[in-house]
């Protein structure tokens, strides 16, 4: 039976994912850190869904978590089929009011151990008839945004590397897709400590994990390349192809402090 891995599936929009995904009888393995909601929702998805939800908690910031994963799915003998790469976060305010110890563990997360999964799924993917990786950028990913710089950046290799793959894969079975959401209502402002200000300006515009979920799910099924959630963000993306880059900058890096 095929199973889906979804990375950050404790809460948030990787919960989401793994609830549309097993609305549509995707059996489940949800990786992150917080053992006791793993547990909550994995039993929760299972008796639902009638599908098999199982987890491992883990923490995608040490060295061999990418390792950790592939283990252990190869020792329970899944039949991997989708690959999501959910887990991430940012932290806000000056490059200089976090410690690199934190930064490079936000690195890890968003971006190396993303990496990791991909190879080292990538042979398990090959061997199906269609399979999946679904990379979750962010609207940052496409401009600079000072306050929340190394985040941007980290989202903006993701949508890169996701494309690029997904081109490098096109005469497989594997299809690649990057959504990219803009503001979603979850923890997310929380771990990144966004202020006052981005709390305001998220409220005015936020989406909800579900419907995220939900669009994330049928563009990866799709086999769509890459997909921004929602038309504020759209825009968003548009204005910033569009209009001189510092401009756009200043507007971006207004909202965080
Ligand atoms: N919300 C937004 O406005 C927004 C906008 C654009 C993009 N995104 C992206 O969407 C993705 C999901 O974020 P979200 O909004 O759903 O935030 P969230 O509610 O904070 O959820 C983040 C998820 O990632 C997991 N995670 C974080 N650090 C981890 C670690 N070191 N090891 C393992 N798991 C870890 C968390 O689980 P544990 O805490 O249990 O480990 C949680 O399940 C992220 O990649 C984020 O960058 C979010």
């Amino acid at each position: 039976m095929a199973y889906a891995i979804v990375t950050g599936a404790s809460k948030g929009i990787g919960l989401a994912i793994a609830e549309e995904l097993a609305r549509r009888q995707y059996n489940l393995v949800l990786v992150a850190r917080s053992e006791p909601l793993l547990l909550q929702e994995s039993q929760r998805l299972a008796k639902t869904y009638g599908v098999d939800a199982t987890y491992l908690a883990v923490d995608l910031a040490e060295a061999n978590a990418a390792e950790q994963v592939y283990n252990w799915c190869i020792q329970q003998g899944f039949q991997i089929q989708m690959l999501v790469n959910n887990a991430g976060y940012g932290l806000s305010g000056p490059f200089e009011r976090h410690s690199l110890n934190q930064h490079l563990d936000m690195l890890r997360v968003n971006n190396e151990t993303l990496v990791k999964l991909c190879y080292l799924f990538l042979p398990l993917l090959r061997q199906q008839s269609k399979s999946y990786i679904l990379n979750i950028g962010s609207s940052a990913a496409y401009q600079a945004v000072p306050g929340l710089s190394l985040y941007a950046a980290s989202k903006a290799f993701v949508l890169q590397f996701s494309r690029g793959l997904r081109q490098e894969l096109k005469r497989t079975p594997v299809s690649v897709t990057c959504v990219c959401p803009g503001a979603t209502d979850t923890a997310f402002v929380t771990r990144a400590q966004i202020g006052e200000k981005g709390l305001k300006a998220a409220e005015r515009v936020n989406m909800t994990a579900t419907d995220v979920a939900r669009l994330s799910v049928d563009a990866t099924l799709a086999r769509k390349a890459e997909v921004v959630t929602g038309t504020v963000n759209k825009l968003g993306k548009l204005m910033a192809w569009l209009l001189p880059k510092g401009l756009v900058e200043q507007a971006a890096g207004s909202i965080y402090d």
